[in-house]
Formats: C-alpha cells, structure tokens, sequence
C-alpha cells in the first residue's frame, strides 16, 4: 500500500475520535480539558468522562493513531535516534519530582515561576534546571510560559505530592505520601531506569541468576528482600505507595468493572494475597462490608498495611473483619476456607516455575467453591493473529484496534510492555498472553473458568477454580 492512503486513514481515525470526543462531551454539557490547564482536578465531571467507555475508546485510538502517523513521517533515523533517547525524559522527571518543582509550581499559579526561584530551595543550578524543565515541557510536562519560566499543565499536576514545598523538603520519608502515581513515577525514574540501562549487557553477558537489577545494584539478593533492609526504608516506603498509585491510571471504580464482588455470601472470605497495602480489597470492603478480608504479604510490609487500613478503614479493623497476616506465599497457605484468593499485580512478577509453586499452595488450601481472581494486564502481540485462546475461554475474546493501527494499538498501550519490561529487569518475570495465563493456572491445579475485561481499562480479572 502506498504511503498517502495510510496517512490518510490515519487521519480519518483521528477525525472520528475526535468527532466521538465531543459528541459525547457535547451530550453531558462538559468541554475536554485543556492540557494548559494549571491544576488537575480528578473530581471535576469533565476528567470522570474521560472514563466513559465511548471516549476511552476513542481515546485509544487517538494516542495509537497520533503515534502512528508521527512515526510514519518522521525522518527514519531521526525517530530511531530519538527511541534511543527516550530516557532523557525519565531521567529529568525525576529531577523535576526530587525537587518538588510541581509543588512550588502549584503555588506559583498559571504565570509561572522562573528557573532561579525554582532552584533556589534545593541549590540546584537554574541554567541546567531550566533545560532539564525544557526537555519535560518539549514532551507536553510542564509549560515553558515565558524564556525559563515554567507553570504546571494537567500532566505535571498529576505528580503533585498535595503538600507544602516546606513540608516536602522537611520530611523526606513522608514525602510521597500524597500521591502514589509521584511514587510509581519516582520508582520507575530511579530504580527501574537503572535496572533498565543493564538490559543488554544482561544479555550479552549473561551471569547465573543474575538480572538488569542486580547488576545495575550490585546485589545477588533479590529486589524484595533488599527493600526489607534497614537501609532500604526509603525505597521501600516508596516501592509499596507506588503499587497503590496503579490504581491512579485506571478508572477509579476499576475494581467492580469485572469479577462480581456483590455475588459473594455475607461473611465471605477474600483473602489479598501479597496484598501489599491491602488497598484494592479495602476499596472492595468498603463497598461490600459484609466480606472479610485477610491481608497477606512479608512480614515487613504488614505493618504498613495495618496504618493504612487504620486510616482508610477503621470500621472495619474495629469490627474485626479484617486481619492481616505475614505469610510467604512460598509457604502452606494458611487460610483453609477462603471463597476468594485474590491476586493483584502477583502473577506478572513470577515466572513460570516459581508461580507454579505459589498457585500449587493455594490450590492446597482450596475449597470446591472458592475462586481464584487474578487481576494484570493480558498481552496482546503486535502482529495479527487469529484468536486462539481467547476463544476458548468466556468472555475472553478481545477486539484489535482498526486497520492500519498496529493490532494491539502500539503506543496506546505503552504502558503495558513498560510494565513487560520493568519486570523482567527487577524480578526476572513478565506479562503474559492469554494462553501464558491458560497454561501456568493449569500447572499450578487451576482451570481459567472465563475472563472479564474491565471497560475502559486495561485490566482484566482472569477467574480461575479448581481444576
Ligand atoms: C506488585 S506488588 C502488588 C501489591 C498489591 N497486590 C497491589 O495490587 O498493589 C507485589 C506484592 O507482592 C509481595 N510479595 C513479594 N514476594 C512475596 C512472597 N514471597 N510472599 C508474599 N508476598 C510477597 C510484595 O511485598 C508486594 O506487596
């Protein structure tokens, strides 16, 4: 096919998502926002219908078309030598977010700071500040108002960490407290673009055992038994508010958009398996109280989930429905009479051979009834390919986006094989095709009984029983 028609249908996918966008904005009496505005306000209807699957949709398809057609014009080597580059970003928007540049940015307003006053709480150099903000407002973080002043946008708002600048600079064990999307995004700019910078010398010179994170760390131990040292409080602290942040880049209610919570028998037993903060089962508790729910994870993080639930929930800690128990999930599962073994973001971190053992110890201690929900990501191929699997299994069958898009929406779906990849260079694992999932539940005693997609989000519960 010649070039011109594919641009052209580029376009035309571009046109009707757009045409989509507003017709759906125009019906509620809501405007899109703007990306210049200087604060994001996840509350305002406007952001919510971002969320509606019609403009989810059409969304995704903006971002693959919009990516795809920039590829499709741009001096080759021009767009190769910029992937080769791609880092430079992370690497400023940690500067950006160590120097709680978005904060004193909020109180600045929408004219801005200059680079000198920015700079001045930490010492850091103005000029080389300025550039480093330049390279984020060049990728739409931040805005350049006038020559080395910079404002917020909707994206850099969405890292604000809710506090002072005085406060943040105070107290840096605190400091991501506010937000877990700044903690994910300071974890994936620190430790995982330095695990990342090993990949192929990983390959290349490949050592027993050892993976991108060991190397770039200097480490034999594994990632999480490093953050349990001391030393590691810090990242520690941060590793789990940024799990809690995953939430941020779905729809808030993603969680009742596929397994069916409400179905479940007052007194149910859900059990978070390496639940981290237990976060997503109190969100399903808080909805549906009459479900008891067990935290589990290492010994080290359970102390964190008991503050958490404190905060968030203490109706139920004071009703005694919920418990929070350090189990390795290595080891015999305890909890013999559990309706739901959950697990979240769990299976994408193990490999085949060690999740085989995990699934194997809850398989032990399942009852004829009790289900197991897997919540991740299913990865799609970037080739056109038949159905396969996702035939096999209700509910599974997926749409691929239209032609010429890549099948699996390319960069609309970015953050899918970033997550691919930051967990093979820090734990040795990975996403998983549908037939991946098939093939482990069933080492591990499970049958994938069928799948929910949930709309608007890149999730899926995969509800496994028995097998
Ligand atoms: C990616 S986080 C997911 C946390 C949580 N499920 C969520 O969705 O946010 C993985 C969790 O697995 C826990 N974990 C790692 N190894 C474990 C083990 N051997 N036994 C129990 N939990 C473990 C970690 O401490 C961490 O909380």
């Amino acid at each position: 096919m010649s070039p011109a028609p594919t641009l052209r249908r580029l376009l035309q996918i571009l046109t009707d998502g757009v045409d989509k966008i507003e017709a759906v904005y125009s019906d509620a009496g809501e405007t899109f926002p703007a990306l210049e505005a200087s604060s994001l306000n996840t509350a305002d209807p406007a952001e919510a219908l971002r969320a509606d699957p019609a403009v989810a949709a059409a969304i995704l398809n903006i971002m693959a078309a919009a990516a795809q057609i920039s590829a499709t014009v741009c001096n080759p080597a021009v767009a190769a030598l910029n992937a080769s580059q791609a880092f430079h970003v992370s690497a400023c928007l940690r500067v950006a977010s160590e120097l709680n540049v978005v904060e004193l940015l909020r109180d600045a307003g929408p004219q801005g700071l200059h680079a000198a006053a920015i700079a001045a709480p930490s010492n850091a150099d103005p000029a080389l500040l300025a550039r480093i903000l330049r390279v984020l407002a060049t990728h739409h973080v931040f805005l350049e108002v006038a020559p080395d002043v910079f404002a917020n946008n909707r994206i850099s708002s969405a890292l604000d960490k809710g506090r002072t600048p005085a406060a943040l600079f105070a107290n840096r064990m605190e400091r991501l407290d506010g937000n877990g999307v700044t903690a994910l995004a300071e974890f994936f700019s620190d430790d995982v673009i330095k695990s990342a910078a090993h990949l192929a010398d990983t390959l290349l010179d490949p050592r027993a055992g050892e993976l991108p994170y060991n190397r770039a760390f200097g480490t034999e131990e594994p990632l999480y038994r490093a953050l349990q040292r001391p030393e590691h409080a810090y990242r520690l602290k941060r590793f789990g508010l940024g799990m809690a942040g995953t939430t941020a880049t779905e729809p808030p209610d993603t969680i009742f958009r596929g397994y069916d919570w409400g179905a479940l028998a007052p007194g149910s037993v859900l059990v978070d398996v390496g639940g981290g903060l237990g976060h997503v089962a109190l969100e399903v508790a808080q909805r549906h109280p009459a479900l008891r729910v067990v935290v589990q994870d290492l010994e080290f993080q359970t102390e964190d989930a008991k503050k958490h639930w404190a905060v968030h929930f203490p109706e139920h800690v004071a009703a005694g429905m919920v418990e929070f128990q350090a189990h390795d999930f290595f080891d015999a599962q305890p909890v013999s009479n559990a309706r739901v073994f959950f697990l979240r973001y769990i299976v994408h971190n193990w490999a085949d051979e060690p999740l085989t053992k995990v699934l194997r110890n809850l398989r032990a201690a399942a009852q004829p009834s009790t289900e197991l929900v897997v919540v991740e990501k299913i990865l799609y191929v970037a080739a056109a390919t038949s159905a396969g699997a996702e035939d096999a299994v209700p509910g599974a069958a997926r749409p691929t986006a239209p032609a010429p898009l890549l099948p699996n929406w390319g960069v609309g779906k970015a953050e899918l094989y970033y997550y691919d990849m930051a967990v093979h260079n820090m734990l040795g694992a990975g996403e998983r095709t549908l037939g991946g999932f098939v093939d482990v539940l069933q080492r591990g005693g499970w049958k994938l009984a069928r799948v929910h997609h949930c709309a608007g989000s890149q999730l899926s519960h995969l509800v496994a029983v028995p097998a």
